[in-house]
């Protein structure tokens, strides 16, 4: 082929992709355990820790529940790092990391607002009612889990039960080390290096005079970048919907490192939601992403505790929310329950390829109208030849 086509220029990188693969076994070697190090624990406690090793360095990460507050924190250090918990009764007391790590990110969702929509656009401003729900006194059980080396998942149900409002909150977490779209929708990309993190909002009860409820969450962001520098927010428009129909933007927030130097930690998610748990196109619903802030560690946290030996004072620590819903749609008591999902991963985020089925179809696309002229080209030469000839037999006839 003499020019690249942008088909053969994707089948190239997409064959360059997988022997990349290939020879440096991009893909990491996984060892879990819940509650490591701790005897007195049960179903109430929760607190994962993963450990992932490539070829040249270690992430490890810690899911925690047991200070209520959902939290993963990723860690890189080298290959010979160790990662050690001690634990006060049913939480934990210190977390000893053998050396001083290369990098560190984590985020949190430490807060619930309930808003009410009064111009029913779906997302929160500061000008609508809205009241906070610290997650501080949700009870989370272990429902299902999961430690492999080939996944890593742990599904929780959180109980709030408040005198303002009652209802679940349920979130699960899951590790797939190698590259691939999520089965469920939004059918995101997890790699080796992050982690899907999936929670809805189920049968919440809303305030009484609120006419037009809806639920945003309070999601932190932290990393050991300096203090003064800031998150950085992208969108982009994805190749094609064929992965999440209808939805073509990608989100990304990149911590400053990985914004300046092409590696550090990512948030990546699609800016839709859904409103029923069998998710498709017709319960999806849109997530909003409101700007930065610049915040502190919520005092007690795991957050607090994790990256407390460090020097705090130069920790970048912001937030943001994410809120749900549409104009018209009914607001949350329509269907009582929202869902979203992220991933929270190190590196460079994944982008998504063309996959073979697209690559068929647009090569059909192109193939047959190509093949209709070239025979037709052919047809009409055939014609005038044989017309030529057959006009030569006459004449000399
Ligand atoms: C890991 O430990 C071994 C033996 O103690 C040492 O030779 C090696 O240099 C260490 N590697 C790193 C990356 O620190
Ligand atoms: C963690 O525990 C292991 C085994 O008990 C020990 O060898 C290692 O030195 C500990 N690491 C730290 C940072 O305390
Ligand atoms: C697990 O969660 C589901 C809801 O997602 C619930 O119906 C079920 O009862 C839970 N099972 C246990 C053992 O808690
Ligand atoms: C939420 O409420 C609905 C209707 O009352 C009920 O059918 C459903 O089981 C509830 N879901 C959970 C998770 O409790
Ligand atoms: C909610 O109440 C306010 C004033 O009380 C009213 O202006 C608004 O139209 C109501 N919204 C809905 C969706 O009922
Ligand atoms: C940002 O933080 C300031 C100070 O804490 C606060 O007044 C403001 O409302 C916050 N903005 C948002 C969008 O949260
Ligand atoms: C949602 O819950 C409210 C009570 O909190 C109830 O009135 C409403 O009917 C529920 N909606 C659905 C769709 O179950
Ligand atoms: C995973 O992280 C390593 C660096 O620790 C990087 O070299 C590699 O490209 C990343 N892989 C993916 C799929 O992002």
């Amino acid at each position: 082929m003499k020019f690249p086509s942008p088909i053969w220029m994707h089948v190239k990188s997409f064959l360059i992709l997988i022997l990349l693969s290939v020879v440096c076994g991009q893909d990491r070697k996984i060892t879990s355990k819940l509650n490591p190090g701790c005897n007195t624990c049960s179903a109430e406690t929760t607190l994962v820790y993963v450990r992932c090793d490539g070829s040249a360095d270690s992430i490890h990460q810690i899911w925690d529940f047991t200070r209520h507050l959902p939290t993963v924190i990723f860690t890189i250090a080298s290959l010979n790092s160790t990662l050690n918990v001690t634990w006060d009764g049913k939480t934990p007391k210190s977390f000893a990391l053998s050396e001083k790590p290369h990098y560190s990110f984590a985020t949190a969702i430490d807060k619930l607002y309930e808003y009410n929509d009064l111009d029913d656009n779906g997302f929160i401003v500061p000008k609508y009612p809205q009241h906070e729900y610290s997650l501080s006194k949700v009870i989370w059980h272990l429902n299902e889990s999961r430690f492999a080396d080939k996944e890593v998942m742990v599904y929780l149900n959180g109980f709030i039960d408040d005198e303002r409002i009652r209802g679940i909150i349920n979130i699960k977490l899951d590790l797939i080390p190698f590259k691939d779209y999520a089965t469920d929708l939004p059918h995101l990309i997890h790699t080796a290096n992050s982690t899907l993190f999936d929670i809805s909002l189920t049968n919440l009860t809303t305030r009484s005079h609120y006419n037009a409820s809806r639920f945003a969450l309070h999601l932190l962001m932290i990393s050991t970048d300096h203090v003064t520098d800031t998150m950085h927010f992208t969108m982009r428009k994805s190749l094609d919907d064929e992965h999440t129909p209808g939805v073509f933007e990608i989100i990304e927030i990149k911590t400053p490192s990985l914004y300046s130097t092409g590696e550090g930690g990512y948030l990546q998610f699609r800016p839709v939601g859904y409103t029923q748990p069998e998710r498709g196109v017709a319960s999806s619903t849109v997530a909003h992403v409101s700007d930065f802030n610049r915040t502190t560690l919520p005092y007690r946290s795991t957050l607090r505790l994790f990256y407390g030996g460090s020097d705090i004072a130069d920790l970048l620590v912001q937030d943001m929310f994410v809120s749900f819903g549409e104009n018209g749609d009914g607001f949350y008591k329509q269907h009582n329950y929202t869902a979203w999902s992220f991933t929270i991963g190190y590196g460079t985020p994944p982008v998504e390829k063309f996959s073979l089925f697209v690559i068929m179809i647009i090569s059909i696309g192109l193939g047959v109208p190509l093949a209709l002229a070239l025979s037709g080209i052919v047809y009409v030469v055939l014609r005038r030849y044989r017309q030529r000839s057959i006009t030569r037999f006459t004449n000399e006839d």
